[in-house]
């Protein structure tokens, strides 16, 4: 009992708790599906499904796209334009797919997914499919795009390059003209093997040993090349061996193999010599990690920066249900990454198969690379010493980026030169529900600037690669391939929208007065990626059009109304971590006139009180705006004309409409909104805000609770933990009832005892209300069945557990 309350208690405390911070993580600006504010390029073609692969050229003109029986070659325009270059259809025959389809398989997974596609020199490509669980590569000429036969002279081996299943992942990167591959390597995909083919001149292709603790059931994620490092390092999940106290425990992990290694000469023949592994570590301190990885990427340092600070930033989620729908970004260095391997290594027991930590004397550096012609003794020792004693830890021991409600699938990373040649890091996220995240990470956190739908359905398999040069982000999926710009900096229309967007791409202009890329700004940018303060500069000239000065001299929208007309005004607010209020000159807005809508709308009784001038503000960050200015003034002509409606008043927003969803219980004296009353702002210079697609309504609450006692705001989150208390409450009453009775009535079940027989004064109360409010629902309950009959049956048929108010 006492551990139920203490559960209820923490759900209350976590109700409370989460009302109080979580701002960081809210994307800034939401734009559905088809925004103007926010368009992209969508290329489809009829006959094409399933994206699984996209490869950019190195001069980032063509994007080569893997897909079912196809590949394609598009050209990627500046700005993230594409347009269809090249198609090569290559599909496995009906025969294939039948004798697919008879060993018990899907029609659709018996065609060829396209799952290694790589750049191989100036002229040639390899690429490899599933082929109806019979896997096949091919080189390929890029610029006829046509599959040929490669310098052996015969079909090109699919096996341990490219899984079976198209369910599967895998991982390749080619190095210098040789392929590196990590897939499963059967039909039934058991066998998974981390190998290298194509190998130059003399050299062997190595496939990983057979040795026991290799490779636990991994899931490959991603690959990469360190130039410095001479080495490929793989990232993948697998179980956890080493953590043989839990069972099944996921964990993330890095290896690496050395570009150089040409395997033993006759211990590890054929076989990695410079193989190692280690932990990756995502979590927050105490926290349960965020162990399976999801996907990696790799951003180069800095200029001038030394190699060991090239970051991976990887996305994780968590294999436990408690925090199953959230995921983190955690950034491991290169330097980090050394360290670890060049430590200890942990032994397997090879008669009980438990790890430990070793003890033993070093005989060589496990994972060291030109281990080619080293004694036996030495490469035994590597065979067995593989696993790194030590995890990598994230940097700042902490993720970068915790999202609670996202699961993101991609990301990709990239630096980014603010105002004054500060740099930025920037991240793409892929949210599994088909959102495109941009986050800036920043030293007091990351900042969710924008997100941007660019699927209609949530998509299973997607891909993310980005086009610096170009300016897009490159996402593909089963729905096909999408080009979002990487920015659109003209969306914030004045100086102080634009340095609270926090966007490292934009600045304010003082010269054009405009928001522009900060490339395209002479000097002088505004801009405040760090804090998003608003300096007064963005003040001094009256810069923004629609927030026309001040309230104290209204030049707004002018509405004409009729009396006793319900007047509903609009707020073009954008941001989501904007708190917005209404204000009248000395007028408080007293909550039984004035109706603060969910969507931040303001709605009254056109009356001769509440003429007169009103303005929207938003406050965001410490600095406030004002949004929209209104001057309700009565209509004089009396004979309402729909057609002065709508030429001498306004103009409508195109807002979508909120969800009636968020209409609720205390806003059910709502008045309509009548459409052509509404009013706005934003269609002046042409440019739309968007209403969020679901505009957070809790944020919104809160923030009308805090800040506006005088409107009438809707308690909902407020609601639920006085809801909670409640339940709580009855409970412990119902446990005290409980109690007594026990104590009275031996013999009584649970079940039975909840009559108010032993209750206290209060509890009559409580279970008095209790039963009016269900006599409203369902009329008198003379004896009648009732909901509560049940709690009622109580052997003494002790006086009606429903006690008639009015008796
Ligand atoms: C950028 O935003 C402006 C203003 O909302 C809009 O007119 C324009 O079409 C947008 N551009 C892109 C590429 O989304
Ligand atoms: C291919 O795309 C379809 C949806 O268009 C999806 O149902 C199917 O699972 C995808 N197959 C693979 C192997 O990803
Ligand atoms: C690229 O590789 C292919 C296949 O190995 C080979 O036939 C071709 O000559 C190479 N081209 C160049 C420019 O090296
Ligand atoms: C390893 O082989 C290289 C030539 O491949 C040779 O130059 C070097 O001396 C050898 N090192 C040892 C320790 O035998």
């Amino acid at each position: 009992m006492a551990s139920t309350l203490a559960l209820l208690l923490s759900a209350v405390l976590a109700v409370l708790i989460d009302g109080g911070v979580g701002g960081h993580v809210v994307p800034r600006v939401t734009f559905p599906l088809d925004s103007p504010g926010r368009s992209f390029t969508l290329f489809t073609l009829p006959d094409v499904e399933n994206t699984t692969t996209l490869l950019l050229s190195r001069d980032e003109g063509t994007l080569f796209v893997g897909a079912r029986d196809a590949v394609l070659a598009l050209g990627v325009s500046a700005g993230g334009g594409l347009q269809l270059g090249k198609k090569l259809d290559w599909s496995p025959t009906e025969g294939d797919i039948d004798g697919c389809v008879m060993k018990g398989k899907d029609r659709t997974d018996c065609q060829n997914y396209v799952r290694v596609l790589q750049a191989l020199n100036s002229t040639h490509m390899f690429t490899c499919g599933t082929f109806g669980f019979s896997p096949k590569c091919s080189y390929m000429n890029s610029e006829e795009f046509s599959l040929v036969t490669g310098p052996g002279g015969k079909p090109e081996e699919g096996r341990g390059r490219c899984p079976y299943d198209p369910f599967q992942k895998n991982t390749a990167i080619t190095v210098g003209g040789e392929l590196y591959t990590a897939t499963v390597a059967d039909y039934r995909s058991t066998r998974p093997v981390i190998s290298r083919h194509l190998s130059e001149g003399n050299r062997v292709d190595l496939k990983l040993d057979d040795n026991v603790g290799l490779l636990e059931e991994p899931t490959f994620i991603s690959s990469t090349f360190i130039p410095s490092e001479e080495k490929v390092y793989f990232f993948f999940s697998e179980f956890g061996r080493e953590y043989d106290f839990i069972d099944r425990f996921t964990v993330s992990r890095v290896a690496q193999v050395c570009t150089s290694d040409v395997g033993g000469e006759r211990t590890l023949q054929k076989r990695w010599t410079t193989f190692t592994k280690a932990q990756l570590l995502c979590q927050a301190g105490g926290e349960l990690p965020y162990n399976v990885l999801q996907d990696v990427t790799t951003l180069p340092p800095a200029a001038g920066a030394s190699p060991d600070e090239t970051l991976f930033y990887g996305i994780f989620s968590s294999q436990w249900s408690v925090n199953s729908g959230s995921s983190a970004v955690c950034v491991f260095s290169l330097g980090d990454v050394k360290a670890v391997f060049s430590g200890n290594y942990k032994v397997l027991n090879k008669s009980t198969l438990k790890w430990s930590s070793s003890v033993r004397e070093k005989i060589t550096n496990p994972g060291e690379c030109g281990l080619h012609n080293a004694s036996d003794n030495a490469l035994r020792f590597v065979k067995e010493n593989f696993l790194a004693d030590k995890s990598v830890l994230p940097a700042g021991q902490a993720p970068a980026l915790v999202s609670p409600n996202e699961r993101y699938s991609n990301i990709v990373a990239q630096r980014v030169q603010g105002a004054g040649g500060r740099e930025y890091t920037v991240l793409y996220l892929l949210t599994e529900s088909g959102f495109l995240h941009k986050a800036v990470v920043l030293r007091s956190g990351a900042h969710i600037v924008e997100e941007i739908q660019v699927f209609k359905q949530p998509q299973l398999v997607q891909n993310l690669v980005l086009s610096v040069s170009k300016g897009a982000v490159l996402v593909g999926s089963s729905e096909g391939v999408v080009s979002v710009p990487v920015a659109n900096c003209s969306y914030y229309w004045s100086c102080a929208e634009c340095v609270l967007a926090r966007d490292p791409f934009c600045g304010w202009d003082p010269t054009r007065l405009v928001c522009a890329q900060i490339s395209s700004i002479e000097r002088n940018a505004v801009q405040d990626v760090a804090e998003g303060k608003v300096p007064k500069e963005c003040n001094s000239p009256p810069v923004n059009p629609r927030a026309r000065s001040s309230i104290k001299n209204p030049t707004g929208i002018v509405l004409p109304v009729t009396l006793n007309e319900v007047v509903n005004l609009r707020c073009p607010s954008s941001s989501r971590l904007a708190r917005l209020h209404w204000e009248r000159p000395g007028g408080r807005l007293s909550p039984s006139v004035y109706i603060q809508q969910p969507d931040s709308s303001l709605g009254f009784l056109a009356t001769p009180d509440t003429l007169g001038t009103y303005a929207c503000l938003a406050e965001e960050n410490g600095s406030t705006q004002t949004l929209a200015v209104y001057e309700v003034t009565r209509k004089v002509d009396v004979v309402q004309e729909p057609s002065t409606i709508s030429t001498t008043t306004t103009i409508r927003i195109p807002h979508t409409t909120p969800p009636a969803t968020t209409q609720t219980g205390a806003s059910t004296a709502t008045p309509e909104p009548r459409e052509p009353r509404l009013v706005g702002i934003s269609t002046v210079e042409g440019t739309t805000y968007e209403m969020m697609k679901d505009l957070s309504l809790s944020l919104v609450d809160r923030e009308a609770e805090k800040q506006l006692p005088e409107t009438r705001p809707s308690y909902l989150r407020e609601l639920v933990a006085v809801s909670v208390l409640l339940a709580l409450c009855f409970s412990v009453l119902l446990l005290m009832t409980l109690y007594n009775l026990r104590k009275s009535c031996r013999g009584w079940t649970a079940s039975r005892s909840v009559t108010p027989g032993g209750a206290t004064p209060q509890e009559r109360q409580v279970l008095r209300q209790d039963s009016v409010k269900l006599e409203k629902e369902n009329g008198p309950s003379n004896g009648a069945e009732s909901p509560s009959a049940a709690s009622g049956g109580a052997p003494n048929g002790s006086n009606g557990h429903l006690p008639n108010i009015s008796t």
